[in-house]
């Protein structure tokens, strides 16, 4: 009878499996260590009720008042009713149910079929086939359909399984390994003025196998990825980004010093395919300072940033027409930074690269690197 049981609420599971909205929360069943990840990443908080900085935003924006959450799209593609209302011209006011919750879910990656572009932001395709799921693993890459199987012993036991009793998988998708299935909501995005509000602009070619969105911003950490079958370790769901966990990204940025006659340089070396402090709404420092005699000297700091607005003024972005100023660090730049400050021998000198998730709202300073160096 326990065996019945078992056999029945499998195939249960099996029948309903991804044929209508599918919450995280199926999945956290196999996948807990990945599920915990996942909920306190930047993803899972991207709506109006998890991400105030979202809210705020979306609350001034002009589409609020024509009550349009075209936001949708990237922010919580998982609310099927909302997307589907967007689609049909229908108003659509995001309501706090279950797929707001889970904003960027499990399925809105793991369903991206392929990218279309497009002008004003790229769209992702999603799979029809209601069962499948994509993912990567380079000694399976050849598997399009991986099915779930069970080999039984003389005696009726189940000696070994391979794949998942929820789904399939399809390990043979390219985006996956080269970290292009992040490129449908990360590439652009083009405000009604035809003006980029914000562009990814990674540098040709450096989305490849090595090295990818993936390989940085889901680092192998440890622990299982399933319940069922067992590894050392599973890619990092937490997603480190400007938000959740940015110390995990600093060994990607280097800051070198030197010495010269003049004074000295700070060279601020981005080893990311993409500009630093992306986001129109960070604001990020160089800070620097001498601890001469055990006093502290503070030196005028570097700002970084992309600002855009209309008619040489900043502007919220729905009305950006222009690049301002951009003094942001580009992709894979080495930005060289020059200081009239004469050095004395044992001096010490601090230098930090840090950020603002708000440049309206400069609260607290998140450092990302600190270096200290010894003058001689
Ligand atoms: C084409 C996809 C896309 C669409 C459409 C989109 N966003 Fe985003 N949004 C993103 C991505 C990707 C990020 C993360 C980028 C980053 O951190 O640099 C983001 C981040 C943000 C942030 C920063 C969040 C934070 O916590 O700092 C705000 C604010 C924001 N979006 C507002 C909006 C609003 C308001 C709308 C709708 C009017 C919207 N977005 C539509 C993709 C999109
Ligand atoms: C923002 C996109 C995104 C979201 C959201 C996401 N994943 Fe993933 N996931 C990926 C990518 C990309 C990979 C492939 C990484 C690789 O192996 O190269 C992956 C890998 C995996 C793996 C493979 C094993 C491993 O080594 O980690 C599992 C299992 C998994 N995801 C389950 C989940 C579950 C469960 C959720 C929700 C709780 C989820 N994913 C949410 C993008 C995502
Ligand atoms: C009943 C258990 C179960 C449920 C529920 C389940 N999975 Fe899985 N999943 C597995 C098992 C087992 C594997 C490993 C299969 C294998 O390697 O043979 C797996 C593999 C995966 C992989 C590929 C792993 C890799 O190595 O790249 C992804 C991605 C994934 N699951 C995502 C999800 C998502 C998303 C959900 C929710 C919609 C989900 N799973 C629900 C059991 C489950
Ligand atoms: C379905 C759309 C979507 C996909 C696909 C997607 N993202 Fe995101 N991502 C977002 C949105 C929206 C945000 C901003 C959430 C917020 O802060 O409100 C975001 C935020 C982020 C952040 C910033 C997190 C932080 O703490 O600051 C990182 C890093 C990131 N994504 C990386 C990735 C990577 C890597 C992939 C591909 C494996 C990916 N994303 C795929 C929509 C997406
Ligand atoms: C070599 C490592 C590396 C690669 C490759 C990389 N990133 Fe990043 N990423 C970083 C670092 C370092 C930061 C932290 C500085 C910052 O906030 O911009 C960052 C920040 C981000 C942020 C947060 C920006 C903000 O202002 O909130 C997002 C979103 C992001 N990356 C997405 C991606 C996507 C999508 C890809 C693939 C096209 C990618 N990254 C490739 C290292 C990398």
């Amino acid at each position: 009878m326990r065996y019945l049981v078992f056999i029945l609420s499998i195939f249960s599971i099996n029948l309903f499996a991804l044929s209508q909205f599918q919450s995280s929360q199926v999945c956290k069943k196999c996948h807990p260590v990945i599920y915990k990840e996942h909920y306190s990443s930047q993803h899972r908080k991207a709506s109006i009720y998890n991400d105030d900085i979202h809210k705020s935003i979306w609350d001034k924006h002009p589409l609020k008042k024509k009550e349009l959450y075209k936001c949708a799209k990237c922010h919580t593609p998982n609310d099927k009713k909302l997307i589907t209302a967007l689609k049909d011209g229908k108003k659509a006011i995001p309501l706090d149910n279950k797929a707001q919750q889970e904003g960027v879910s499990c399925v809105s990656c793991h369903n991206i079929k392929s990218i279309k572009h497009g002008a004003k932001s790229n769209t992702n395709i999603i799979t029809t086939d209601k069962k499948v799921l994509y993912s990567a693993r380079e000694s399976e890459k050849n598997q399009k359909d991986k099915k779930y199987k069970t080999k039984t012993s003389f005696f009726g036991f189940v000696s070994e399984k391979s794949g998942s009793p929820f789904h399939d998988i399809d390990f043979s998708n390219e985006l996956y390994y080269n970290g292009d299935v992040c490129m449908g909501c990360h590439s652009h995005k083009e405000n009604s003025k035809k003006f980029k509000v914000c562009e990814m602009d990674i540098k040709d070619g450096t989305n490849n196998e090595q090295e990818n969105c993936i390989t940085c911003h889901m680092p192998k950490v440890e622990g299982s990825f399933s319940t069922i079958t067992k590894s050392k370790t599973h890619r990092y769901h937490g997603f480190t980004g400007s938000i959740h966990k940015p110390k995990m990204l600093s060994k990607y940025v280097d800051i070198e010093y030197k010495k010269d006659v003049e004074g000295f340089d700070i060279t601020v070396v981005n080893h990311a395919n993409h500009p630093l402090f992306l986001h129109p709404l960070r604001l990020a420092e160089l800070r620097v300072y001498i601890i001469r005699d055990k006093k502290r000297i503070d030196l005028n700091p570097v700002k970084f940033a992309r600002v855009i607005g209309k008619d040489t003024k900043p502007s919220p972005p729905w009305l950006a027409t222009e690049v301002i100023k951009d003094t942001q660090i580009k992709a894979k730049e080495s930005r060289v930074l020059h200081f009239h400050n004469c050095l004395k021998t044992n001096d010490e000198l601090v230098v930090t690269l840090g950020y603002f998730i708000n440049k309206k709202n400069q609260k607290d300073f998140i450092h990302l690197k600190q270096e200290i160096f010894d003058v001689r």
